[in-house]
């Protein structure tokens, strides 16, 4: 039971949450495929889970080349005799890209690109996944939302409107391969410390109280760790989670839960 034995594609897997799926995952007994455009990065990190007796590879591919795409779920099953689980983690913000966040002064193509990562690398990655995905017993597409998928944020008009897309893309997968037994569940966070969050935070006008603000929300006072994703995601890739499909599934220590701020209560970081 667990993700034991199960074989997992994880997209932008290099580092931060990604990275930490990596690592539970293969602790765990996976067989684990990393996949990013940060080569030295997921080069290292497959070095560190080897030499933890972990089972992974790591394969270059961007996940908004079609080509690129098509040759990394090739080389996944090819190494490890199929693929389970597809993992579309790999993901930007606006902000990774550049400081011009507000209407007036982001441009078209920055728009595009996060769109074209965040949504169309989730569906181009499951496109080519499916011959594979079909063979297996245990079959699942895992996709990396947001709280923004769900709620409103300052500077984030191209980051929330393809998270938003992502949840919806997840139920419609969901419906459509359900004949297959392929089951697609998204999940979504809240603010967990990766270099997504930090550049996020570099650009905020005030970039203390944007990070209090963040945690101030959380019903459980402090930022998210990777690990806390990673569980979720070895949970729902696991036979356990057999009977969960088309889930929207939040991690965000409960502020999506209510209104306040946890300073109401008391409650200190
Ligand atoms: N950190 C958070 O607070 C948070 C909250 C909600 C959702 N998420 C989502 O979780 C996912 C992982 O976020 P993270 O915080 O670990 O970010 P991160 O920036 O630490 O890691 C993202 C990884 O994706 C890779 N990547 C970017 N573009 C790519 C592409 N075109 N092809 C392949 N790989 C690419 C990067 O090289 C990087 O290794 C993202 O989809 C993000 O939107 C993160």
């Amino acid at each position: 039971m667990g993700v034991e034995g199960l074989k997992i594609l994880i997209t932008g897997g290099a580092v931060g949450i990604g990275a930490g799926t990596a690592r539970l995952a293969a602790s765990r007994g996976a067989c684990v495929t990393v996949s990013d455009v940060n080569d030295e990065a997921g080069e290292a990190l497959v070095e560190e889970i080897r030499a933890a007796d972990g089972k992974a590879i790591y394969c270059h591919a961007d996940v908004t080349d079609d080509k690129a795409v098509s040759d990394l779920m090739f080389r996944a099953a090819d190494a490890f005799g199929g693929i389970d689980v597809l993992h579309n983690n790999a993901g930007i913000h606006e902000s990774m890209l550049t400081k011009e966040l507000t209407l007036e002064t982001m441009t078209r193509d920055i728009f595009e690109r996060v769109m074209n990562t965040n949504v169309t690398g989730v569906w181009l990655c499951a496109k080519y996944a499916l011959p594979y995905l079909r063979e297996s017993r245990s079959a699942s597409i895992i996709n990396a939302g947001s709280t923004s998928s769900i709620s409103g944020y300052p500077q984030c008009q191209a980051y929330g409107a393809s998270k938003g897309a992502v949840m919806q893309l997840t139920k419609m997968l969901a419906v459509d391969l359900a004949p297959d037994g392929i089951r697609v569940n998204c999940y979504c966070p809240g603010s967990i410390h990766t270099q997504i969050v930090d550049k996020f935070l570099e650009a905020a006008p005030d970039p203390e109280l944007m990070l209090n603000t963040m945690t101030l929300t959380h019903l459980i006072p402090r930022m998210g760790k990777p690990v806390d994703v990673a569980e979720i995601v070895c949970f729902l890739a696991s036979p356990e989670s057999s009977f969960v499909n088309g889930a929207v599934w939040t991690i965000d220590g409960g502020s999506l839960a209510w209104r306040g701020t946890n300073d109401m209560l008391g409650m200190e970081a």
